[in-house]
């Protein structure tokens, strides 16, 4: 079984073009694929879910979309916090707050408060997530260490906003593209990918089921050579 699974959930707008519905409504759809994922994740015993809610290029977009997804998370939070929590679900934000609204910023901050202590999944929102916008800051905190630590692989990490996050063993792309889109650059550097065709509004315990088992046949050599031939 994986340890930490990175998720981009991408596909909600074709999702809602292909009933001849608003993008918008692809969006609310993808709330319940979280839902069901990270049920499925906290039985699984997996113990870190990452999920790229919210790329640093997503402000491209037009105005009103990316006002519904900044309401869209308050809406999600004030709806599944308590469950949750009750689950025993950590949450966590990878991230930068700027340009965040502050009512978003103030939701996101009640719910790693809140759930801050607990034990289960951690789940790990990365909303206004970039990977190379994360690797800036990690130079920039790192440099203003008073005695700066010899800079090696670990101690870089440190800085990261995943700094006591293990590195994702499986991605998993939905709606069959096959880029990264900016997500966990460092942190994705051994991962196994997985890209599922399906869209991520109807990505539930089915497909979860068949990406784990893909993930269960691949052979991880990191660099090295095939076990049975070492
Ligand atoms: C992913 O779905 C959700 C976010 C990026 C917030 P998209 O909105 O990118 O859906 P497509 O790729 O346009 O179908
Ligand atoms: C990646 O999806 C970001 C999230 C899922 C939040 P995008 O739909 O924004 O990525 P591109 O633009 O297709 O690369
Ligand atoms: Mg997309």
């Amino acid at each position: 079984m994986p340890v930490h699974v990175a998720v981009i959930m991408d596909g909600n707008g074709r999702w809602a073009q292909k009933r001849g519905l608003p993008r918008v409504e692809g969006h609310r759809e993808g709330m319940n694929s979280v839902r069901s994922i990270i049920n499925q994740c906290g039985e699984l015993g997996i113990s870190y879910l990452t999920l790229y809610a919210f790329s640093t290029e997503n402000w491209k977009r037009p105005g009103p979309e990316i006002q519904f997804l900044m309401n869209l998370l308050i809406e999600y939070l004030k709806k599944e916090l308590a469950e949750l929590h009750r689950q025993g679900v950590r949450i966590r934000m990878l991230g930068t707050r700027e340009r965040v609204p502050e009512k978003v910023l103030k939701s996101i901050d009640q719910a790693i408060a809140m759930t801050q202590n607990n034990r289960g999944l951690q789940l790990n929102l990365a909303f206004n997530y970039g990977g190379r916008r994360e690797i800036l800051d990690a130079i920039e905190r790192f440099c203003q260490q008073p005695s700066r630590p010899p800079l090696s692989e670990e101690s870089f990490a440190g800085f990261l906003y995943t700094a006591d996050i293990p590195d994702p063993d499986l991605l998993i792309r939905t709606s069959g593209e096959m880029r990264i889109s900016n997500f966990l650059l460092w942190q994705l550097a051994y991962a196994e990918i997985v890209v599922s065709p399906v869209l991520w509004p109807d990505f539930r315990e089915t497909e979860m089921a068949g990406v784990i088992a893909e993930f269960q046949k691949r052979e991880r050599r990191f660099g090295g050579v095939e076990s049975k031939s070492a």
